[in-house]
Parts: structure tokens; sequence; C-alpha cells
């Protein structure tokens, strides 16, 4: 079998990275963003597909002259086309007038990357099949799995497979996972949504089952920390595992909550913040944690948990430049003042723009800055009169500045760091608590 070939062409270095999975398994041809490249690149590679970063204002041609000429050169192949920003990115057009599918990374990460996985299967008739390590969370006997399942054996360095997709797994071959060194089974790229999709389904029946409230609720708890486990455990997590563990995770919540809501709103929001670009990921992350937090605990409603997270800190942009670039730390008294605004800002911003969204929302976004103490803002709310909710949004906003700190000269923290990290803040001065402490010891809890 030879290796497939692909063409890309100005794609990035951060881009090649991410998608280096797929990368390290083919031959790759390069070449430079200029139609006098293309023109001369040789029709003998015969490439499986093209992937193309999107021409910017600075080159002198445009993304349907590029088309024009690929399509002429290349006629039927697979052809994609990437933007880093939402500048010319028209998915409509441009699928129109010839490229397969356009994608804005890095969010659309995991689509580019289950489609290109697909194309390489299809062309390999099966013998490249790229995997990634999931965790089967809660799984019963006789559950149908709409995905294959593998086994990686590392010393033959070999993937057996375990179950076909439509097929369930029997007792024995769970036990086979659990009782061997496979904390995890493998899933080809390709069918990643459906093992979303699954692990969010499996999560809403545990919460829907007629079980008893302790059962559902240690069975929720041990799901999420199944969930999270690696994100936990500072030996194996890594930066970059991380980053794809709170991926993983932030699917299966979207998988979750639109199960039972239309996806309009979600994509409206997505919409509004990726063109925000910084605050995107924190915003995702927030909402993702919150989530998951929030199930774990048994607190709140999973969408108004997911809406908040992604909207909580929308108001910053409306802040003048100078403010939104330094931290709250960093800032004079005038400037803290106004950044002490972005709560309300926010909840002005999402009903300028036509955003709707439930009072209980507003509440969780109005709130995400009042502490227990009564030292927070914009209203000096305190204890009990600070809902428990918006305290699990303001608990999952602290917990990503701390793993993910903005400013180069603070050092991020371990997930397990910062939550230790909360619970010192937590008791820094006693008088002054800043979180529901039972709420905060819950979710400790939830990982240790
Ligand atoms: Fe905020
Ligand atoms: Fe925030």
């Amino acid at each position: 079998m030879i290796k497939p070939s692909v063409l890309l062409i100005g794609v990035d270095e951060d881009i090649k990275q991410l998608l280096e999975n797929i990368f390290s398994k083919i031959t790759i041809t390069e070449i430079s963003l200029d139609l006098q490249s293309i023109q001369n690149v040789s029709r003998e590679i015969s490439p499986c597909f093209i992937l193309t970063n999107s021409p910017n204002t600075i080159d002198s041609f445009s993304c349907l002259e590029l088309s024009k000429l690929l399509r002429e050169k290349f006629d039927q192949l697979p052809c994609f086309i990437y933007f880093k920003t939402k500048e010319g990115f028209q998915t409509n057009l441009l699928e129109n007038n010839g490229f397969n599918e356009v994608f804005l990374l890095p969010s659309d990460h995991l689509q580019l990357q289950a489609c290109l996985s697909s194309i390489l299967s299809t062309f390999s008739q099966g013998t490249i099949s790229l995997y990634r390590s999931v965790k089967l969370i809660d799984i019963l006997p006789g559950d149908t799995l709409n995905f294959d399942t593998s086994l990686y054996l590392p010393k033959n360095k070999k993937y057996i497979k375990l179950s076909n997709s439509g097929e369930s797994l029997d007792l024995e071959r769970i036990e086979r996972v659990k009782n061997h060194d496979f904390s995890t089974i493998q899933v080809t790229l390709n069918q990643l949504g459906e093992f979303y999709a699954y692990t969010a389904d499996r999560l809403k029946k545990i919460s829907n089952s007629d079980i008893s409230a302790t059962e559902k609720s240690d069975r929720l708890k041990l799901a999420i920390r199944d969930l999270m486990r690696n994100l936990f455990n500072d030996q194996d997590a890594t930066e970059e595992s991380g980053k794809e563990i709170m991926k993983d995770c932030s699917a299966i919540v979207k998988s979750y909550i639109l199960q039972e809501s239309n996806s309009d709103w979600y994509h409206k929001i997505e919409q509004v913040l990726g063109q925000n670009g910084d605050h995107y990921s924190h915003a995702g992350n927030v909402s993702t944690l919150a989530v998951l937090f929030g199930i774990g605990v048994g607190v709140g409603n999973s969408e108004d948990l997911a809406i908040a997270g992604l909207l909580h800190d929308i108001g910053i942009t409306e802040l003048p430049f100078n403010i939104q670039n330094t931290l709250p730390e960093k800032m004079n008294s005038d400037e803290l003042t106004e950044y002490k605004k972005h709560p309300e800002l926010s909840v002005n911003l999402i009903k300028s723009r036509k955003i709707l969204v439930s009072d209980q929302v507003t509440k969780l976004i109005l709130e995400h800055h009042e502490l227990f103490c009564g030292d927070g803002y914009p209203h000096q709310l305190a204890g009990n009169s600070i809902s428990k909710e918006s305290q699990i949004v303001t608990i999952a906003d602290r917990f990503d500045e701390l793993t993910n700190a903005r400013d180069p000269s603070i050092k991020s923290l371990s997930p397990s760091k910062a939550l230790k990290k909360l619970m010192e803040e937590q008791y820094e001065v006693p008088s002054k608590i800043k979180y529901n402490p039972e709420l905060l010891k819950e979710i400790v809890a939830l990982f240790s």
C-alpha cells in the first residue's frame, strides 16, 4: 500500500501541530500560498486531499481565485480551506465555489480532524485508521455503541478491535477493558462525534433515571471524575493532553446541552464570541467546567450554566482597550471601578444583541464576581443571598484563570494545583471566605 500523499498550501506550523496525528501518517508536499507555486506544483503528486490556508488582505489574490486555480489543476480532489479570523470566512460562498469544506481554526479543529481522518480511512480502504484514546464512562453491558472500539497493545504497538459500531459490549468484554491495564478505549477520529454523543447520552440517562438520589449522585460523580480524571492526575497530565481533555469535555457538554434544546442559540453565541478571539477559550472553558461541576454536584440547570459560562465576560469587550488588556491586579483604582462594571455590561450587551437568555442566566452573569464574604461586586451580596449556581460559575471562572493564566509573567497551574490554590484562597483570611464553603468542598471532592 502506497502512503497517501497530501498537498498543504501555506499551512501554518501551529495548525500542522494541531493535526500532527494525521500528518505523521502521510507523505506531505508543501508549497507556499501564492498562485505561482500552485501553478508550478507537479500533477504527478496526486494527493488524496488538499488543505490550504486562506489568502489575507496583503496577498494580491482572493479565495475565489485560489479555488478556481485549484479546480483547474486538481479537478475533483477534496479541497479544504481554513481561516484563523472571521475575515473572508464565508462558508456558503466558498463551498459553492470549489471548496469541499471551510473551517475556522482552532475552534473547528475537531471537525477538520474528523473530516481528514475519514478521507484517509476511505482512501486507504481502512488500512489507515487514526485513533484517539477515550474514556467510556459508566458503561453497561448491552449498551449499543454507535462507534467501533479497539484496544491498544503497547508491547506489539497494535490495535485490536473490541467491538464494531452497532454492537454492544458484553460483560466479558467490559471486564477485559477494566481488568487489563487498558484504562482507555481507542476510537477512530472520524467516529469521535458519535463517542461524544454517547457520553452525553450516558450522563443524561443517569440524571433522568429512577434510581435513588444517593445512587444517582454517586454515579454522576464517578462519571464526571472519569471524564476529567487525567486532567487532575499531575503525573499523566501534560499541557497538551490537558487541552485535549478539555476539548473532549467541551464537545461532550455541547452534545449534552444540544440534545434537549435547539442548537440555534449555541451557534449564535459561538458566532458572537468567535469575533472576540482571546475571550473565547476562557468563555468555552468556563462554560464546560460550570456544566461538569454542576452535574457532578447536582446543582443548577446545565443549559443555564453553559450559556452563562459562555457569556459571563462578554461585557469586557465594551471596556476601553487599555482596561481590556490589563489584569485587574495591575489596574489603578479608576480602571478597576470601570472593570467592575463588566457583569452589568455583559447583561446589557446580551440584550442589545438580542440573544434571548432566561432570567436565571442573567442572574448568574450578574453574580459571577460576588463573593461569599460580601466583598464581591457589583452588589456586594453575601452568603446564601448569592445563588449556588452563580457560585459554580464563579469557581469555574477562577479555576480557568488559575490554569490558563492570561499574563505570560504568571505561571499557569496544573488543574490539581489550581484546586489546592482555590482551597488556600478560600481560607486565607478566615473572616473573608470567598466561595460557598459547602459547594467548594463538594467540587474539590469530585476530584480527590
Ligand atoms: Fe468576569
Ligand atoms: Fe471570566
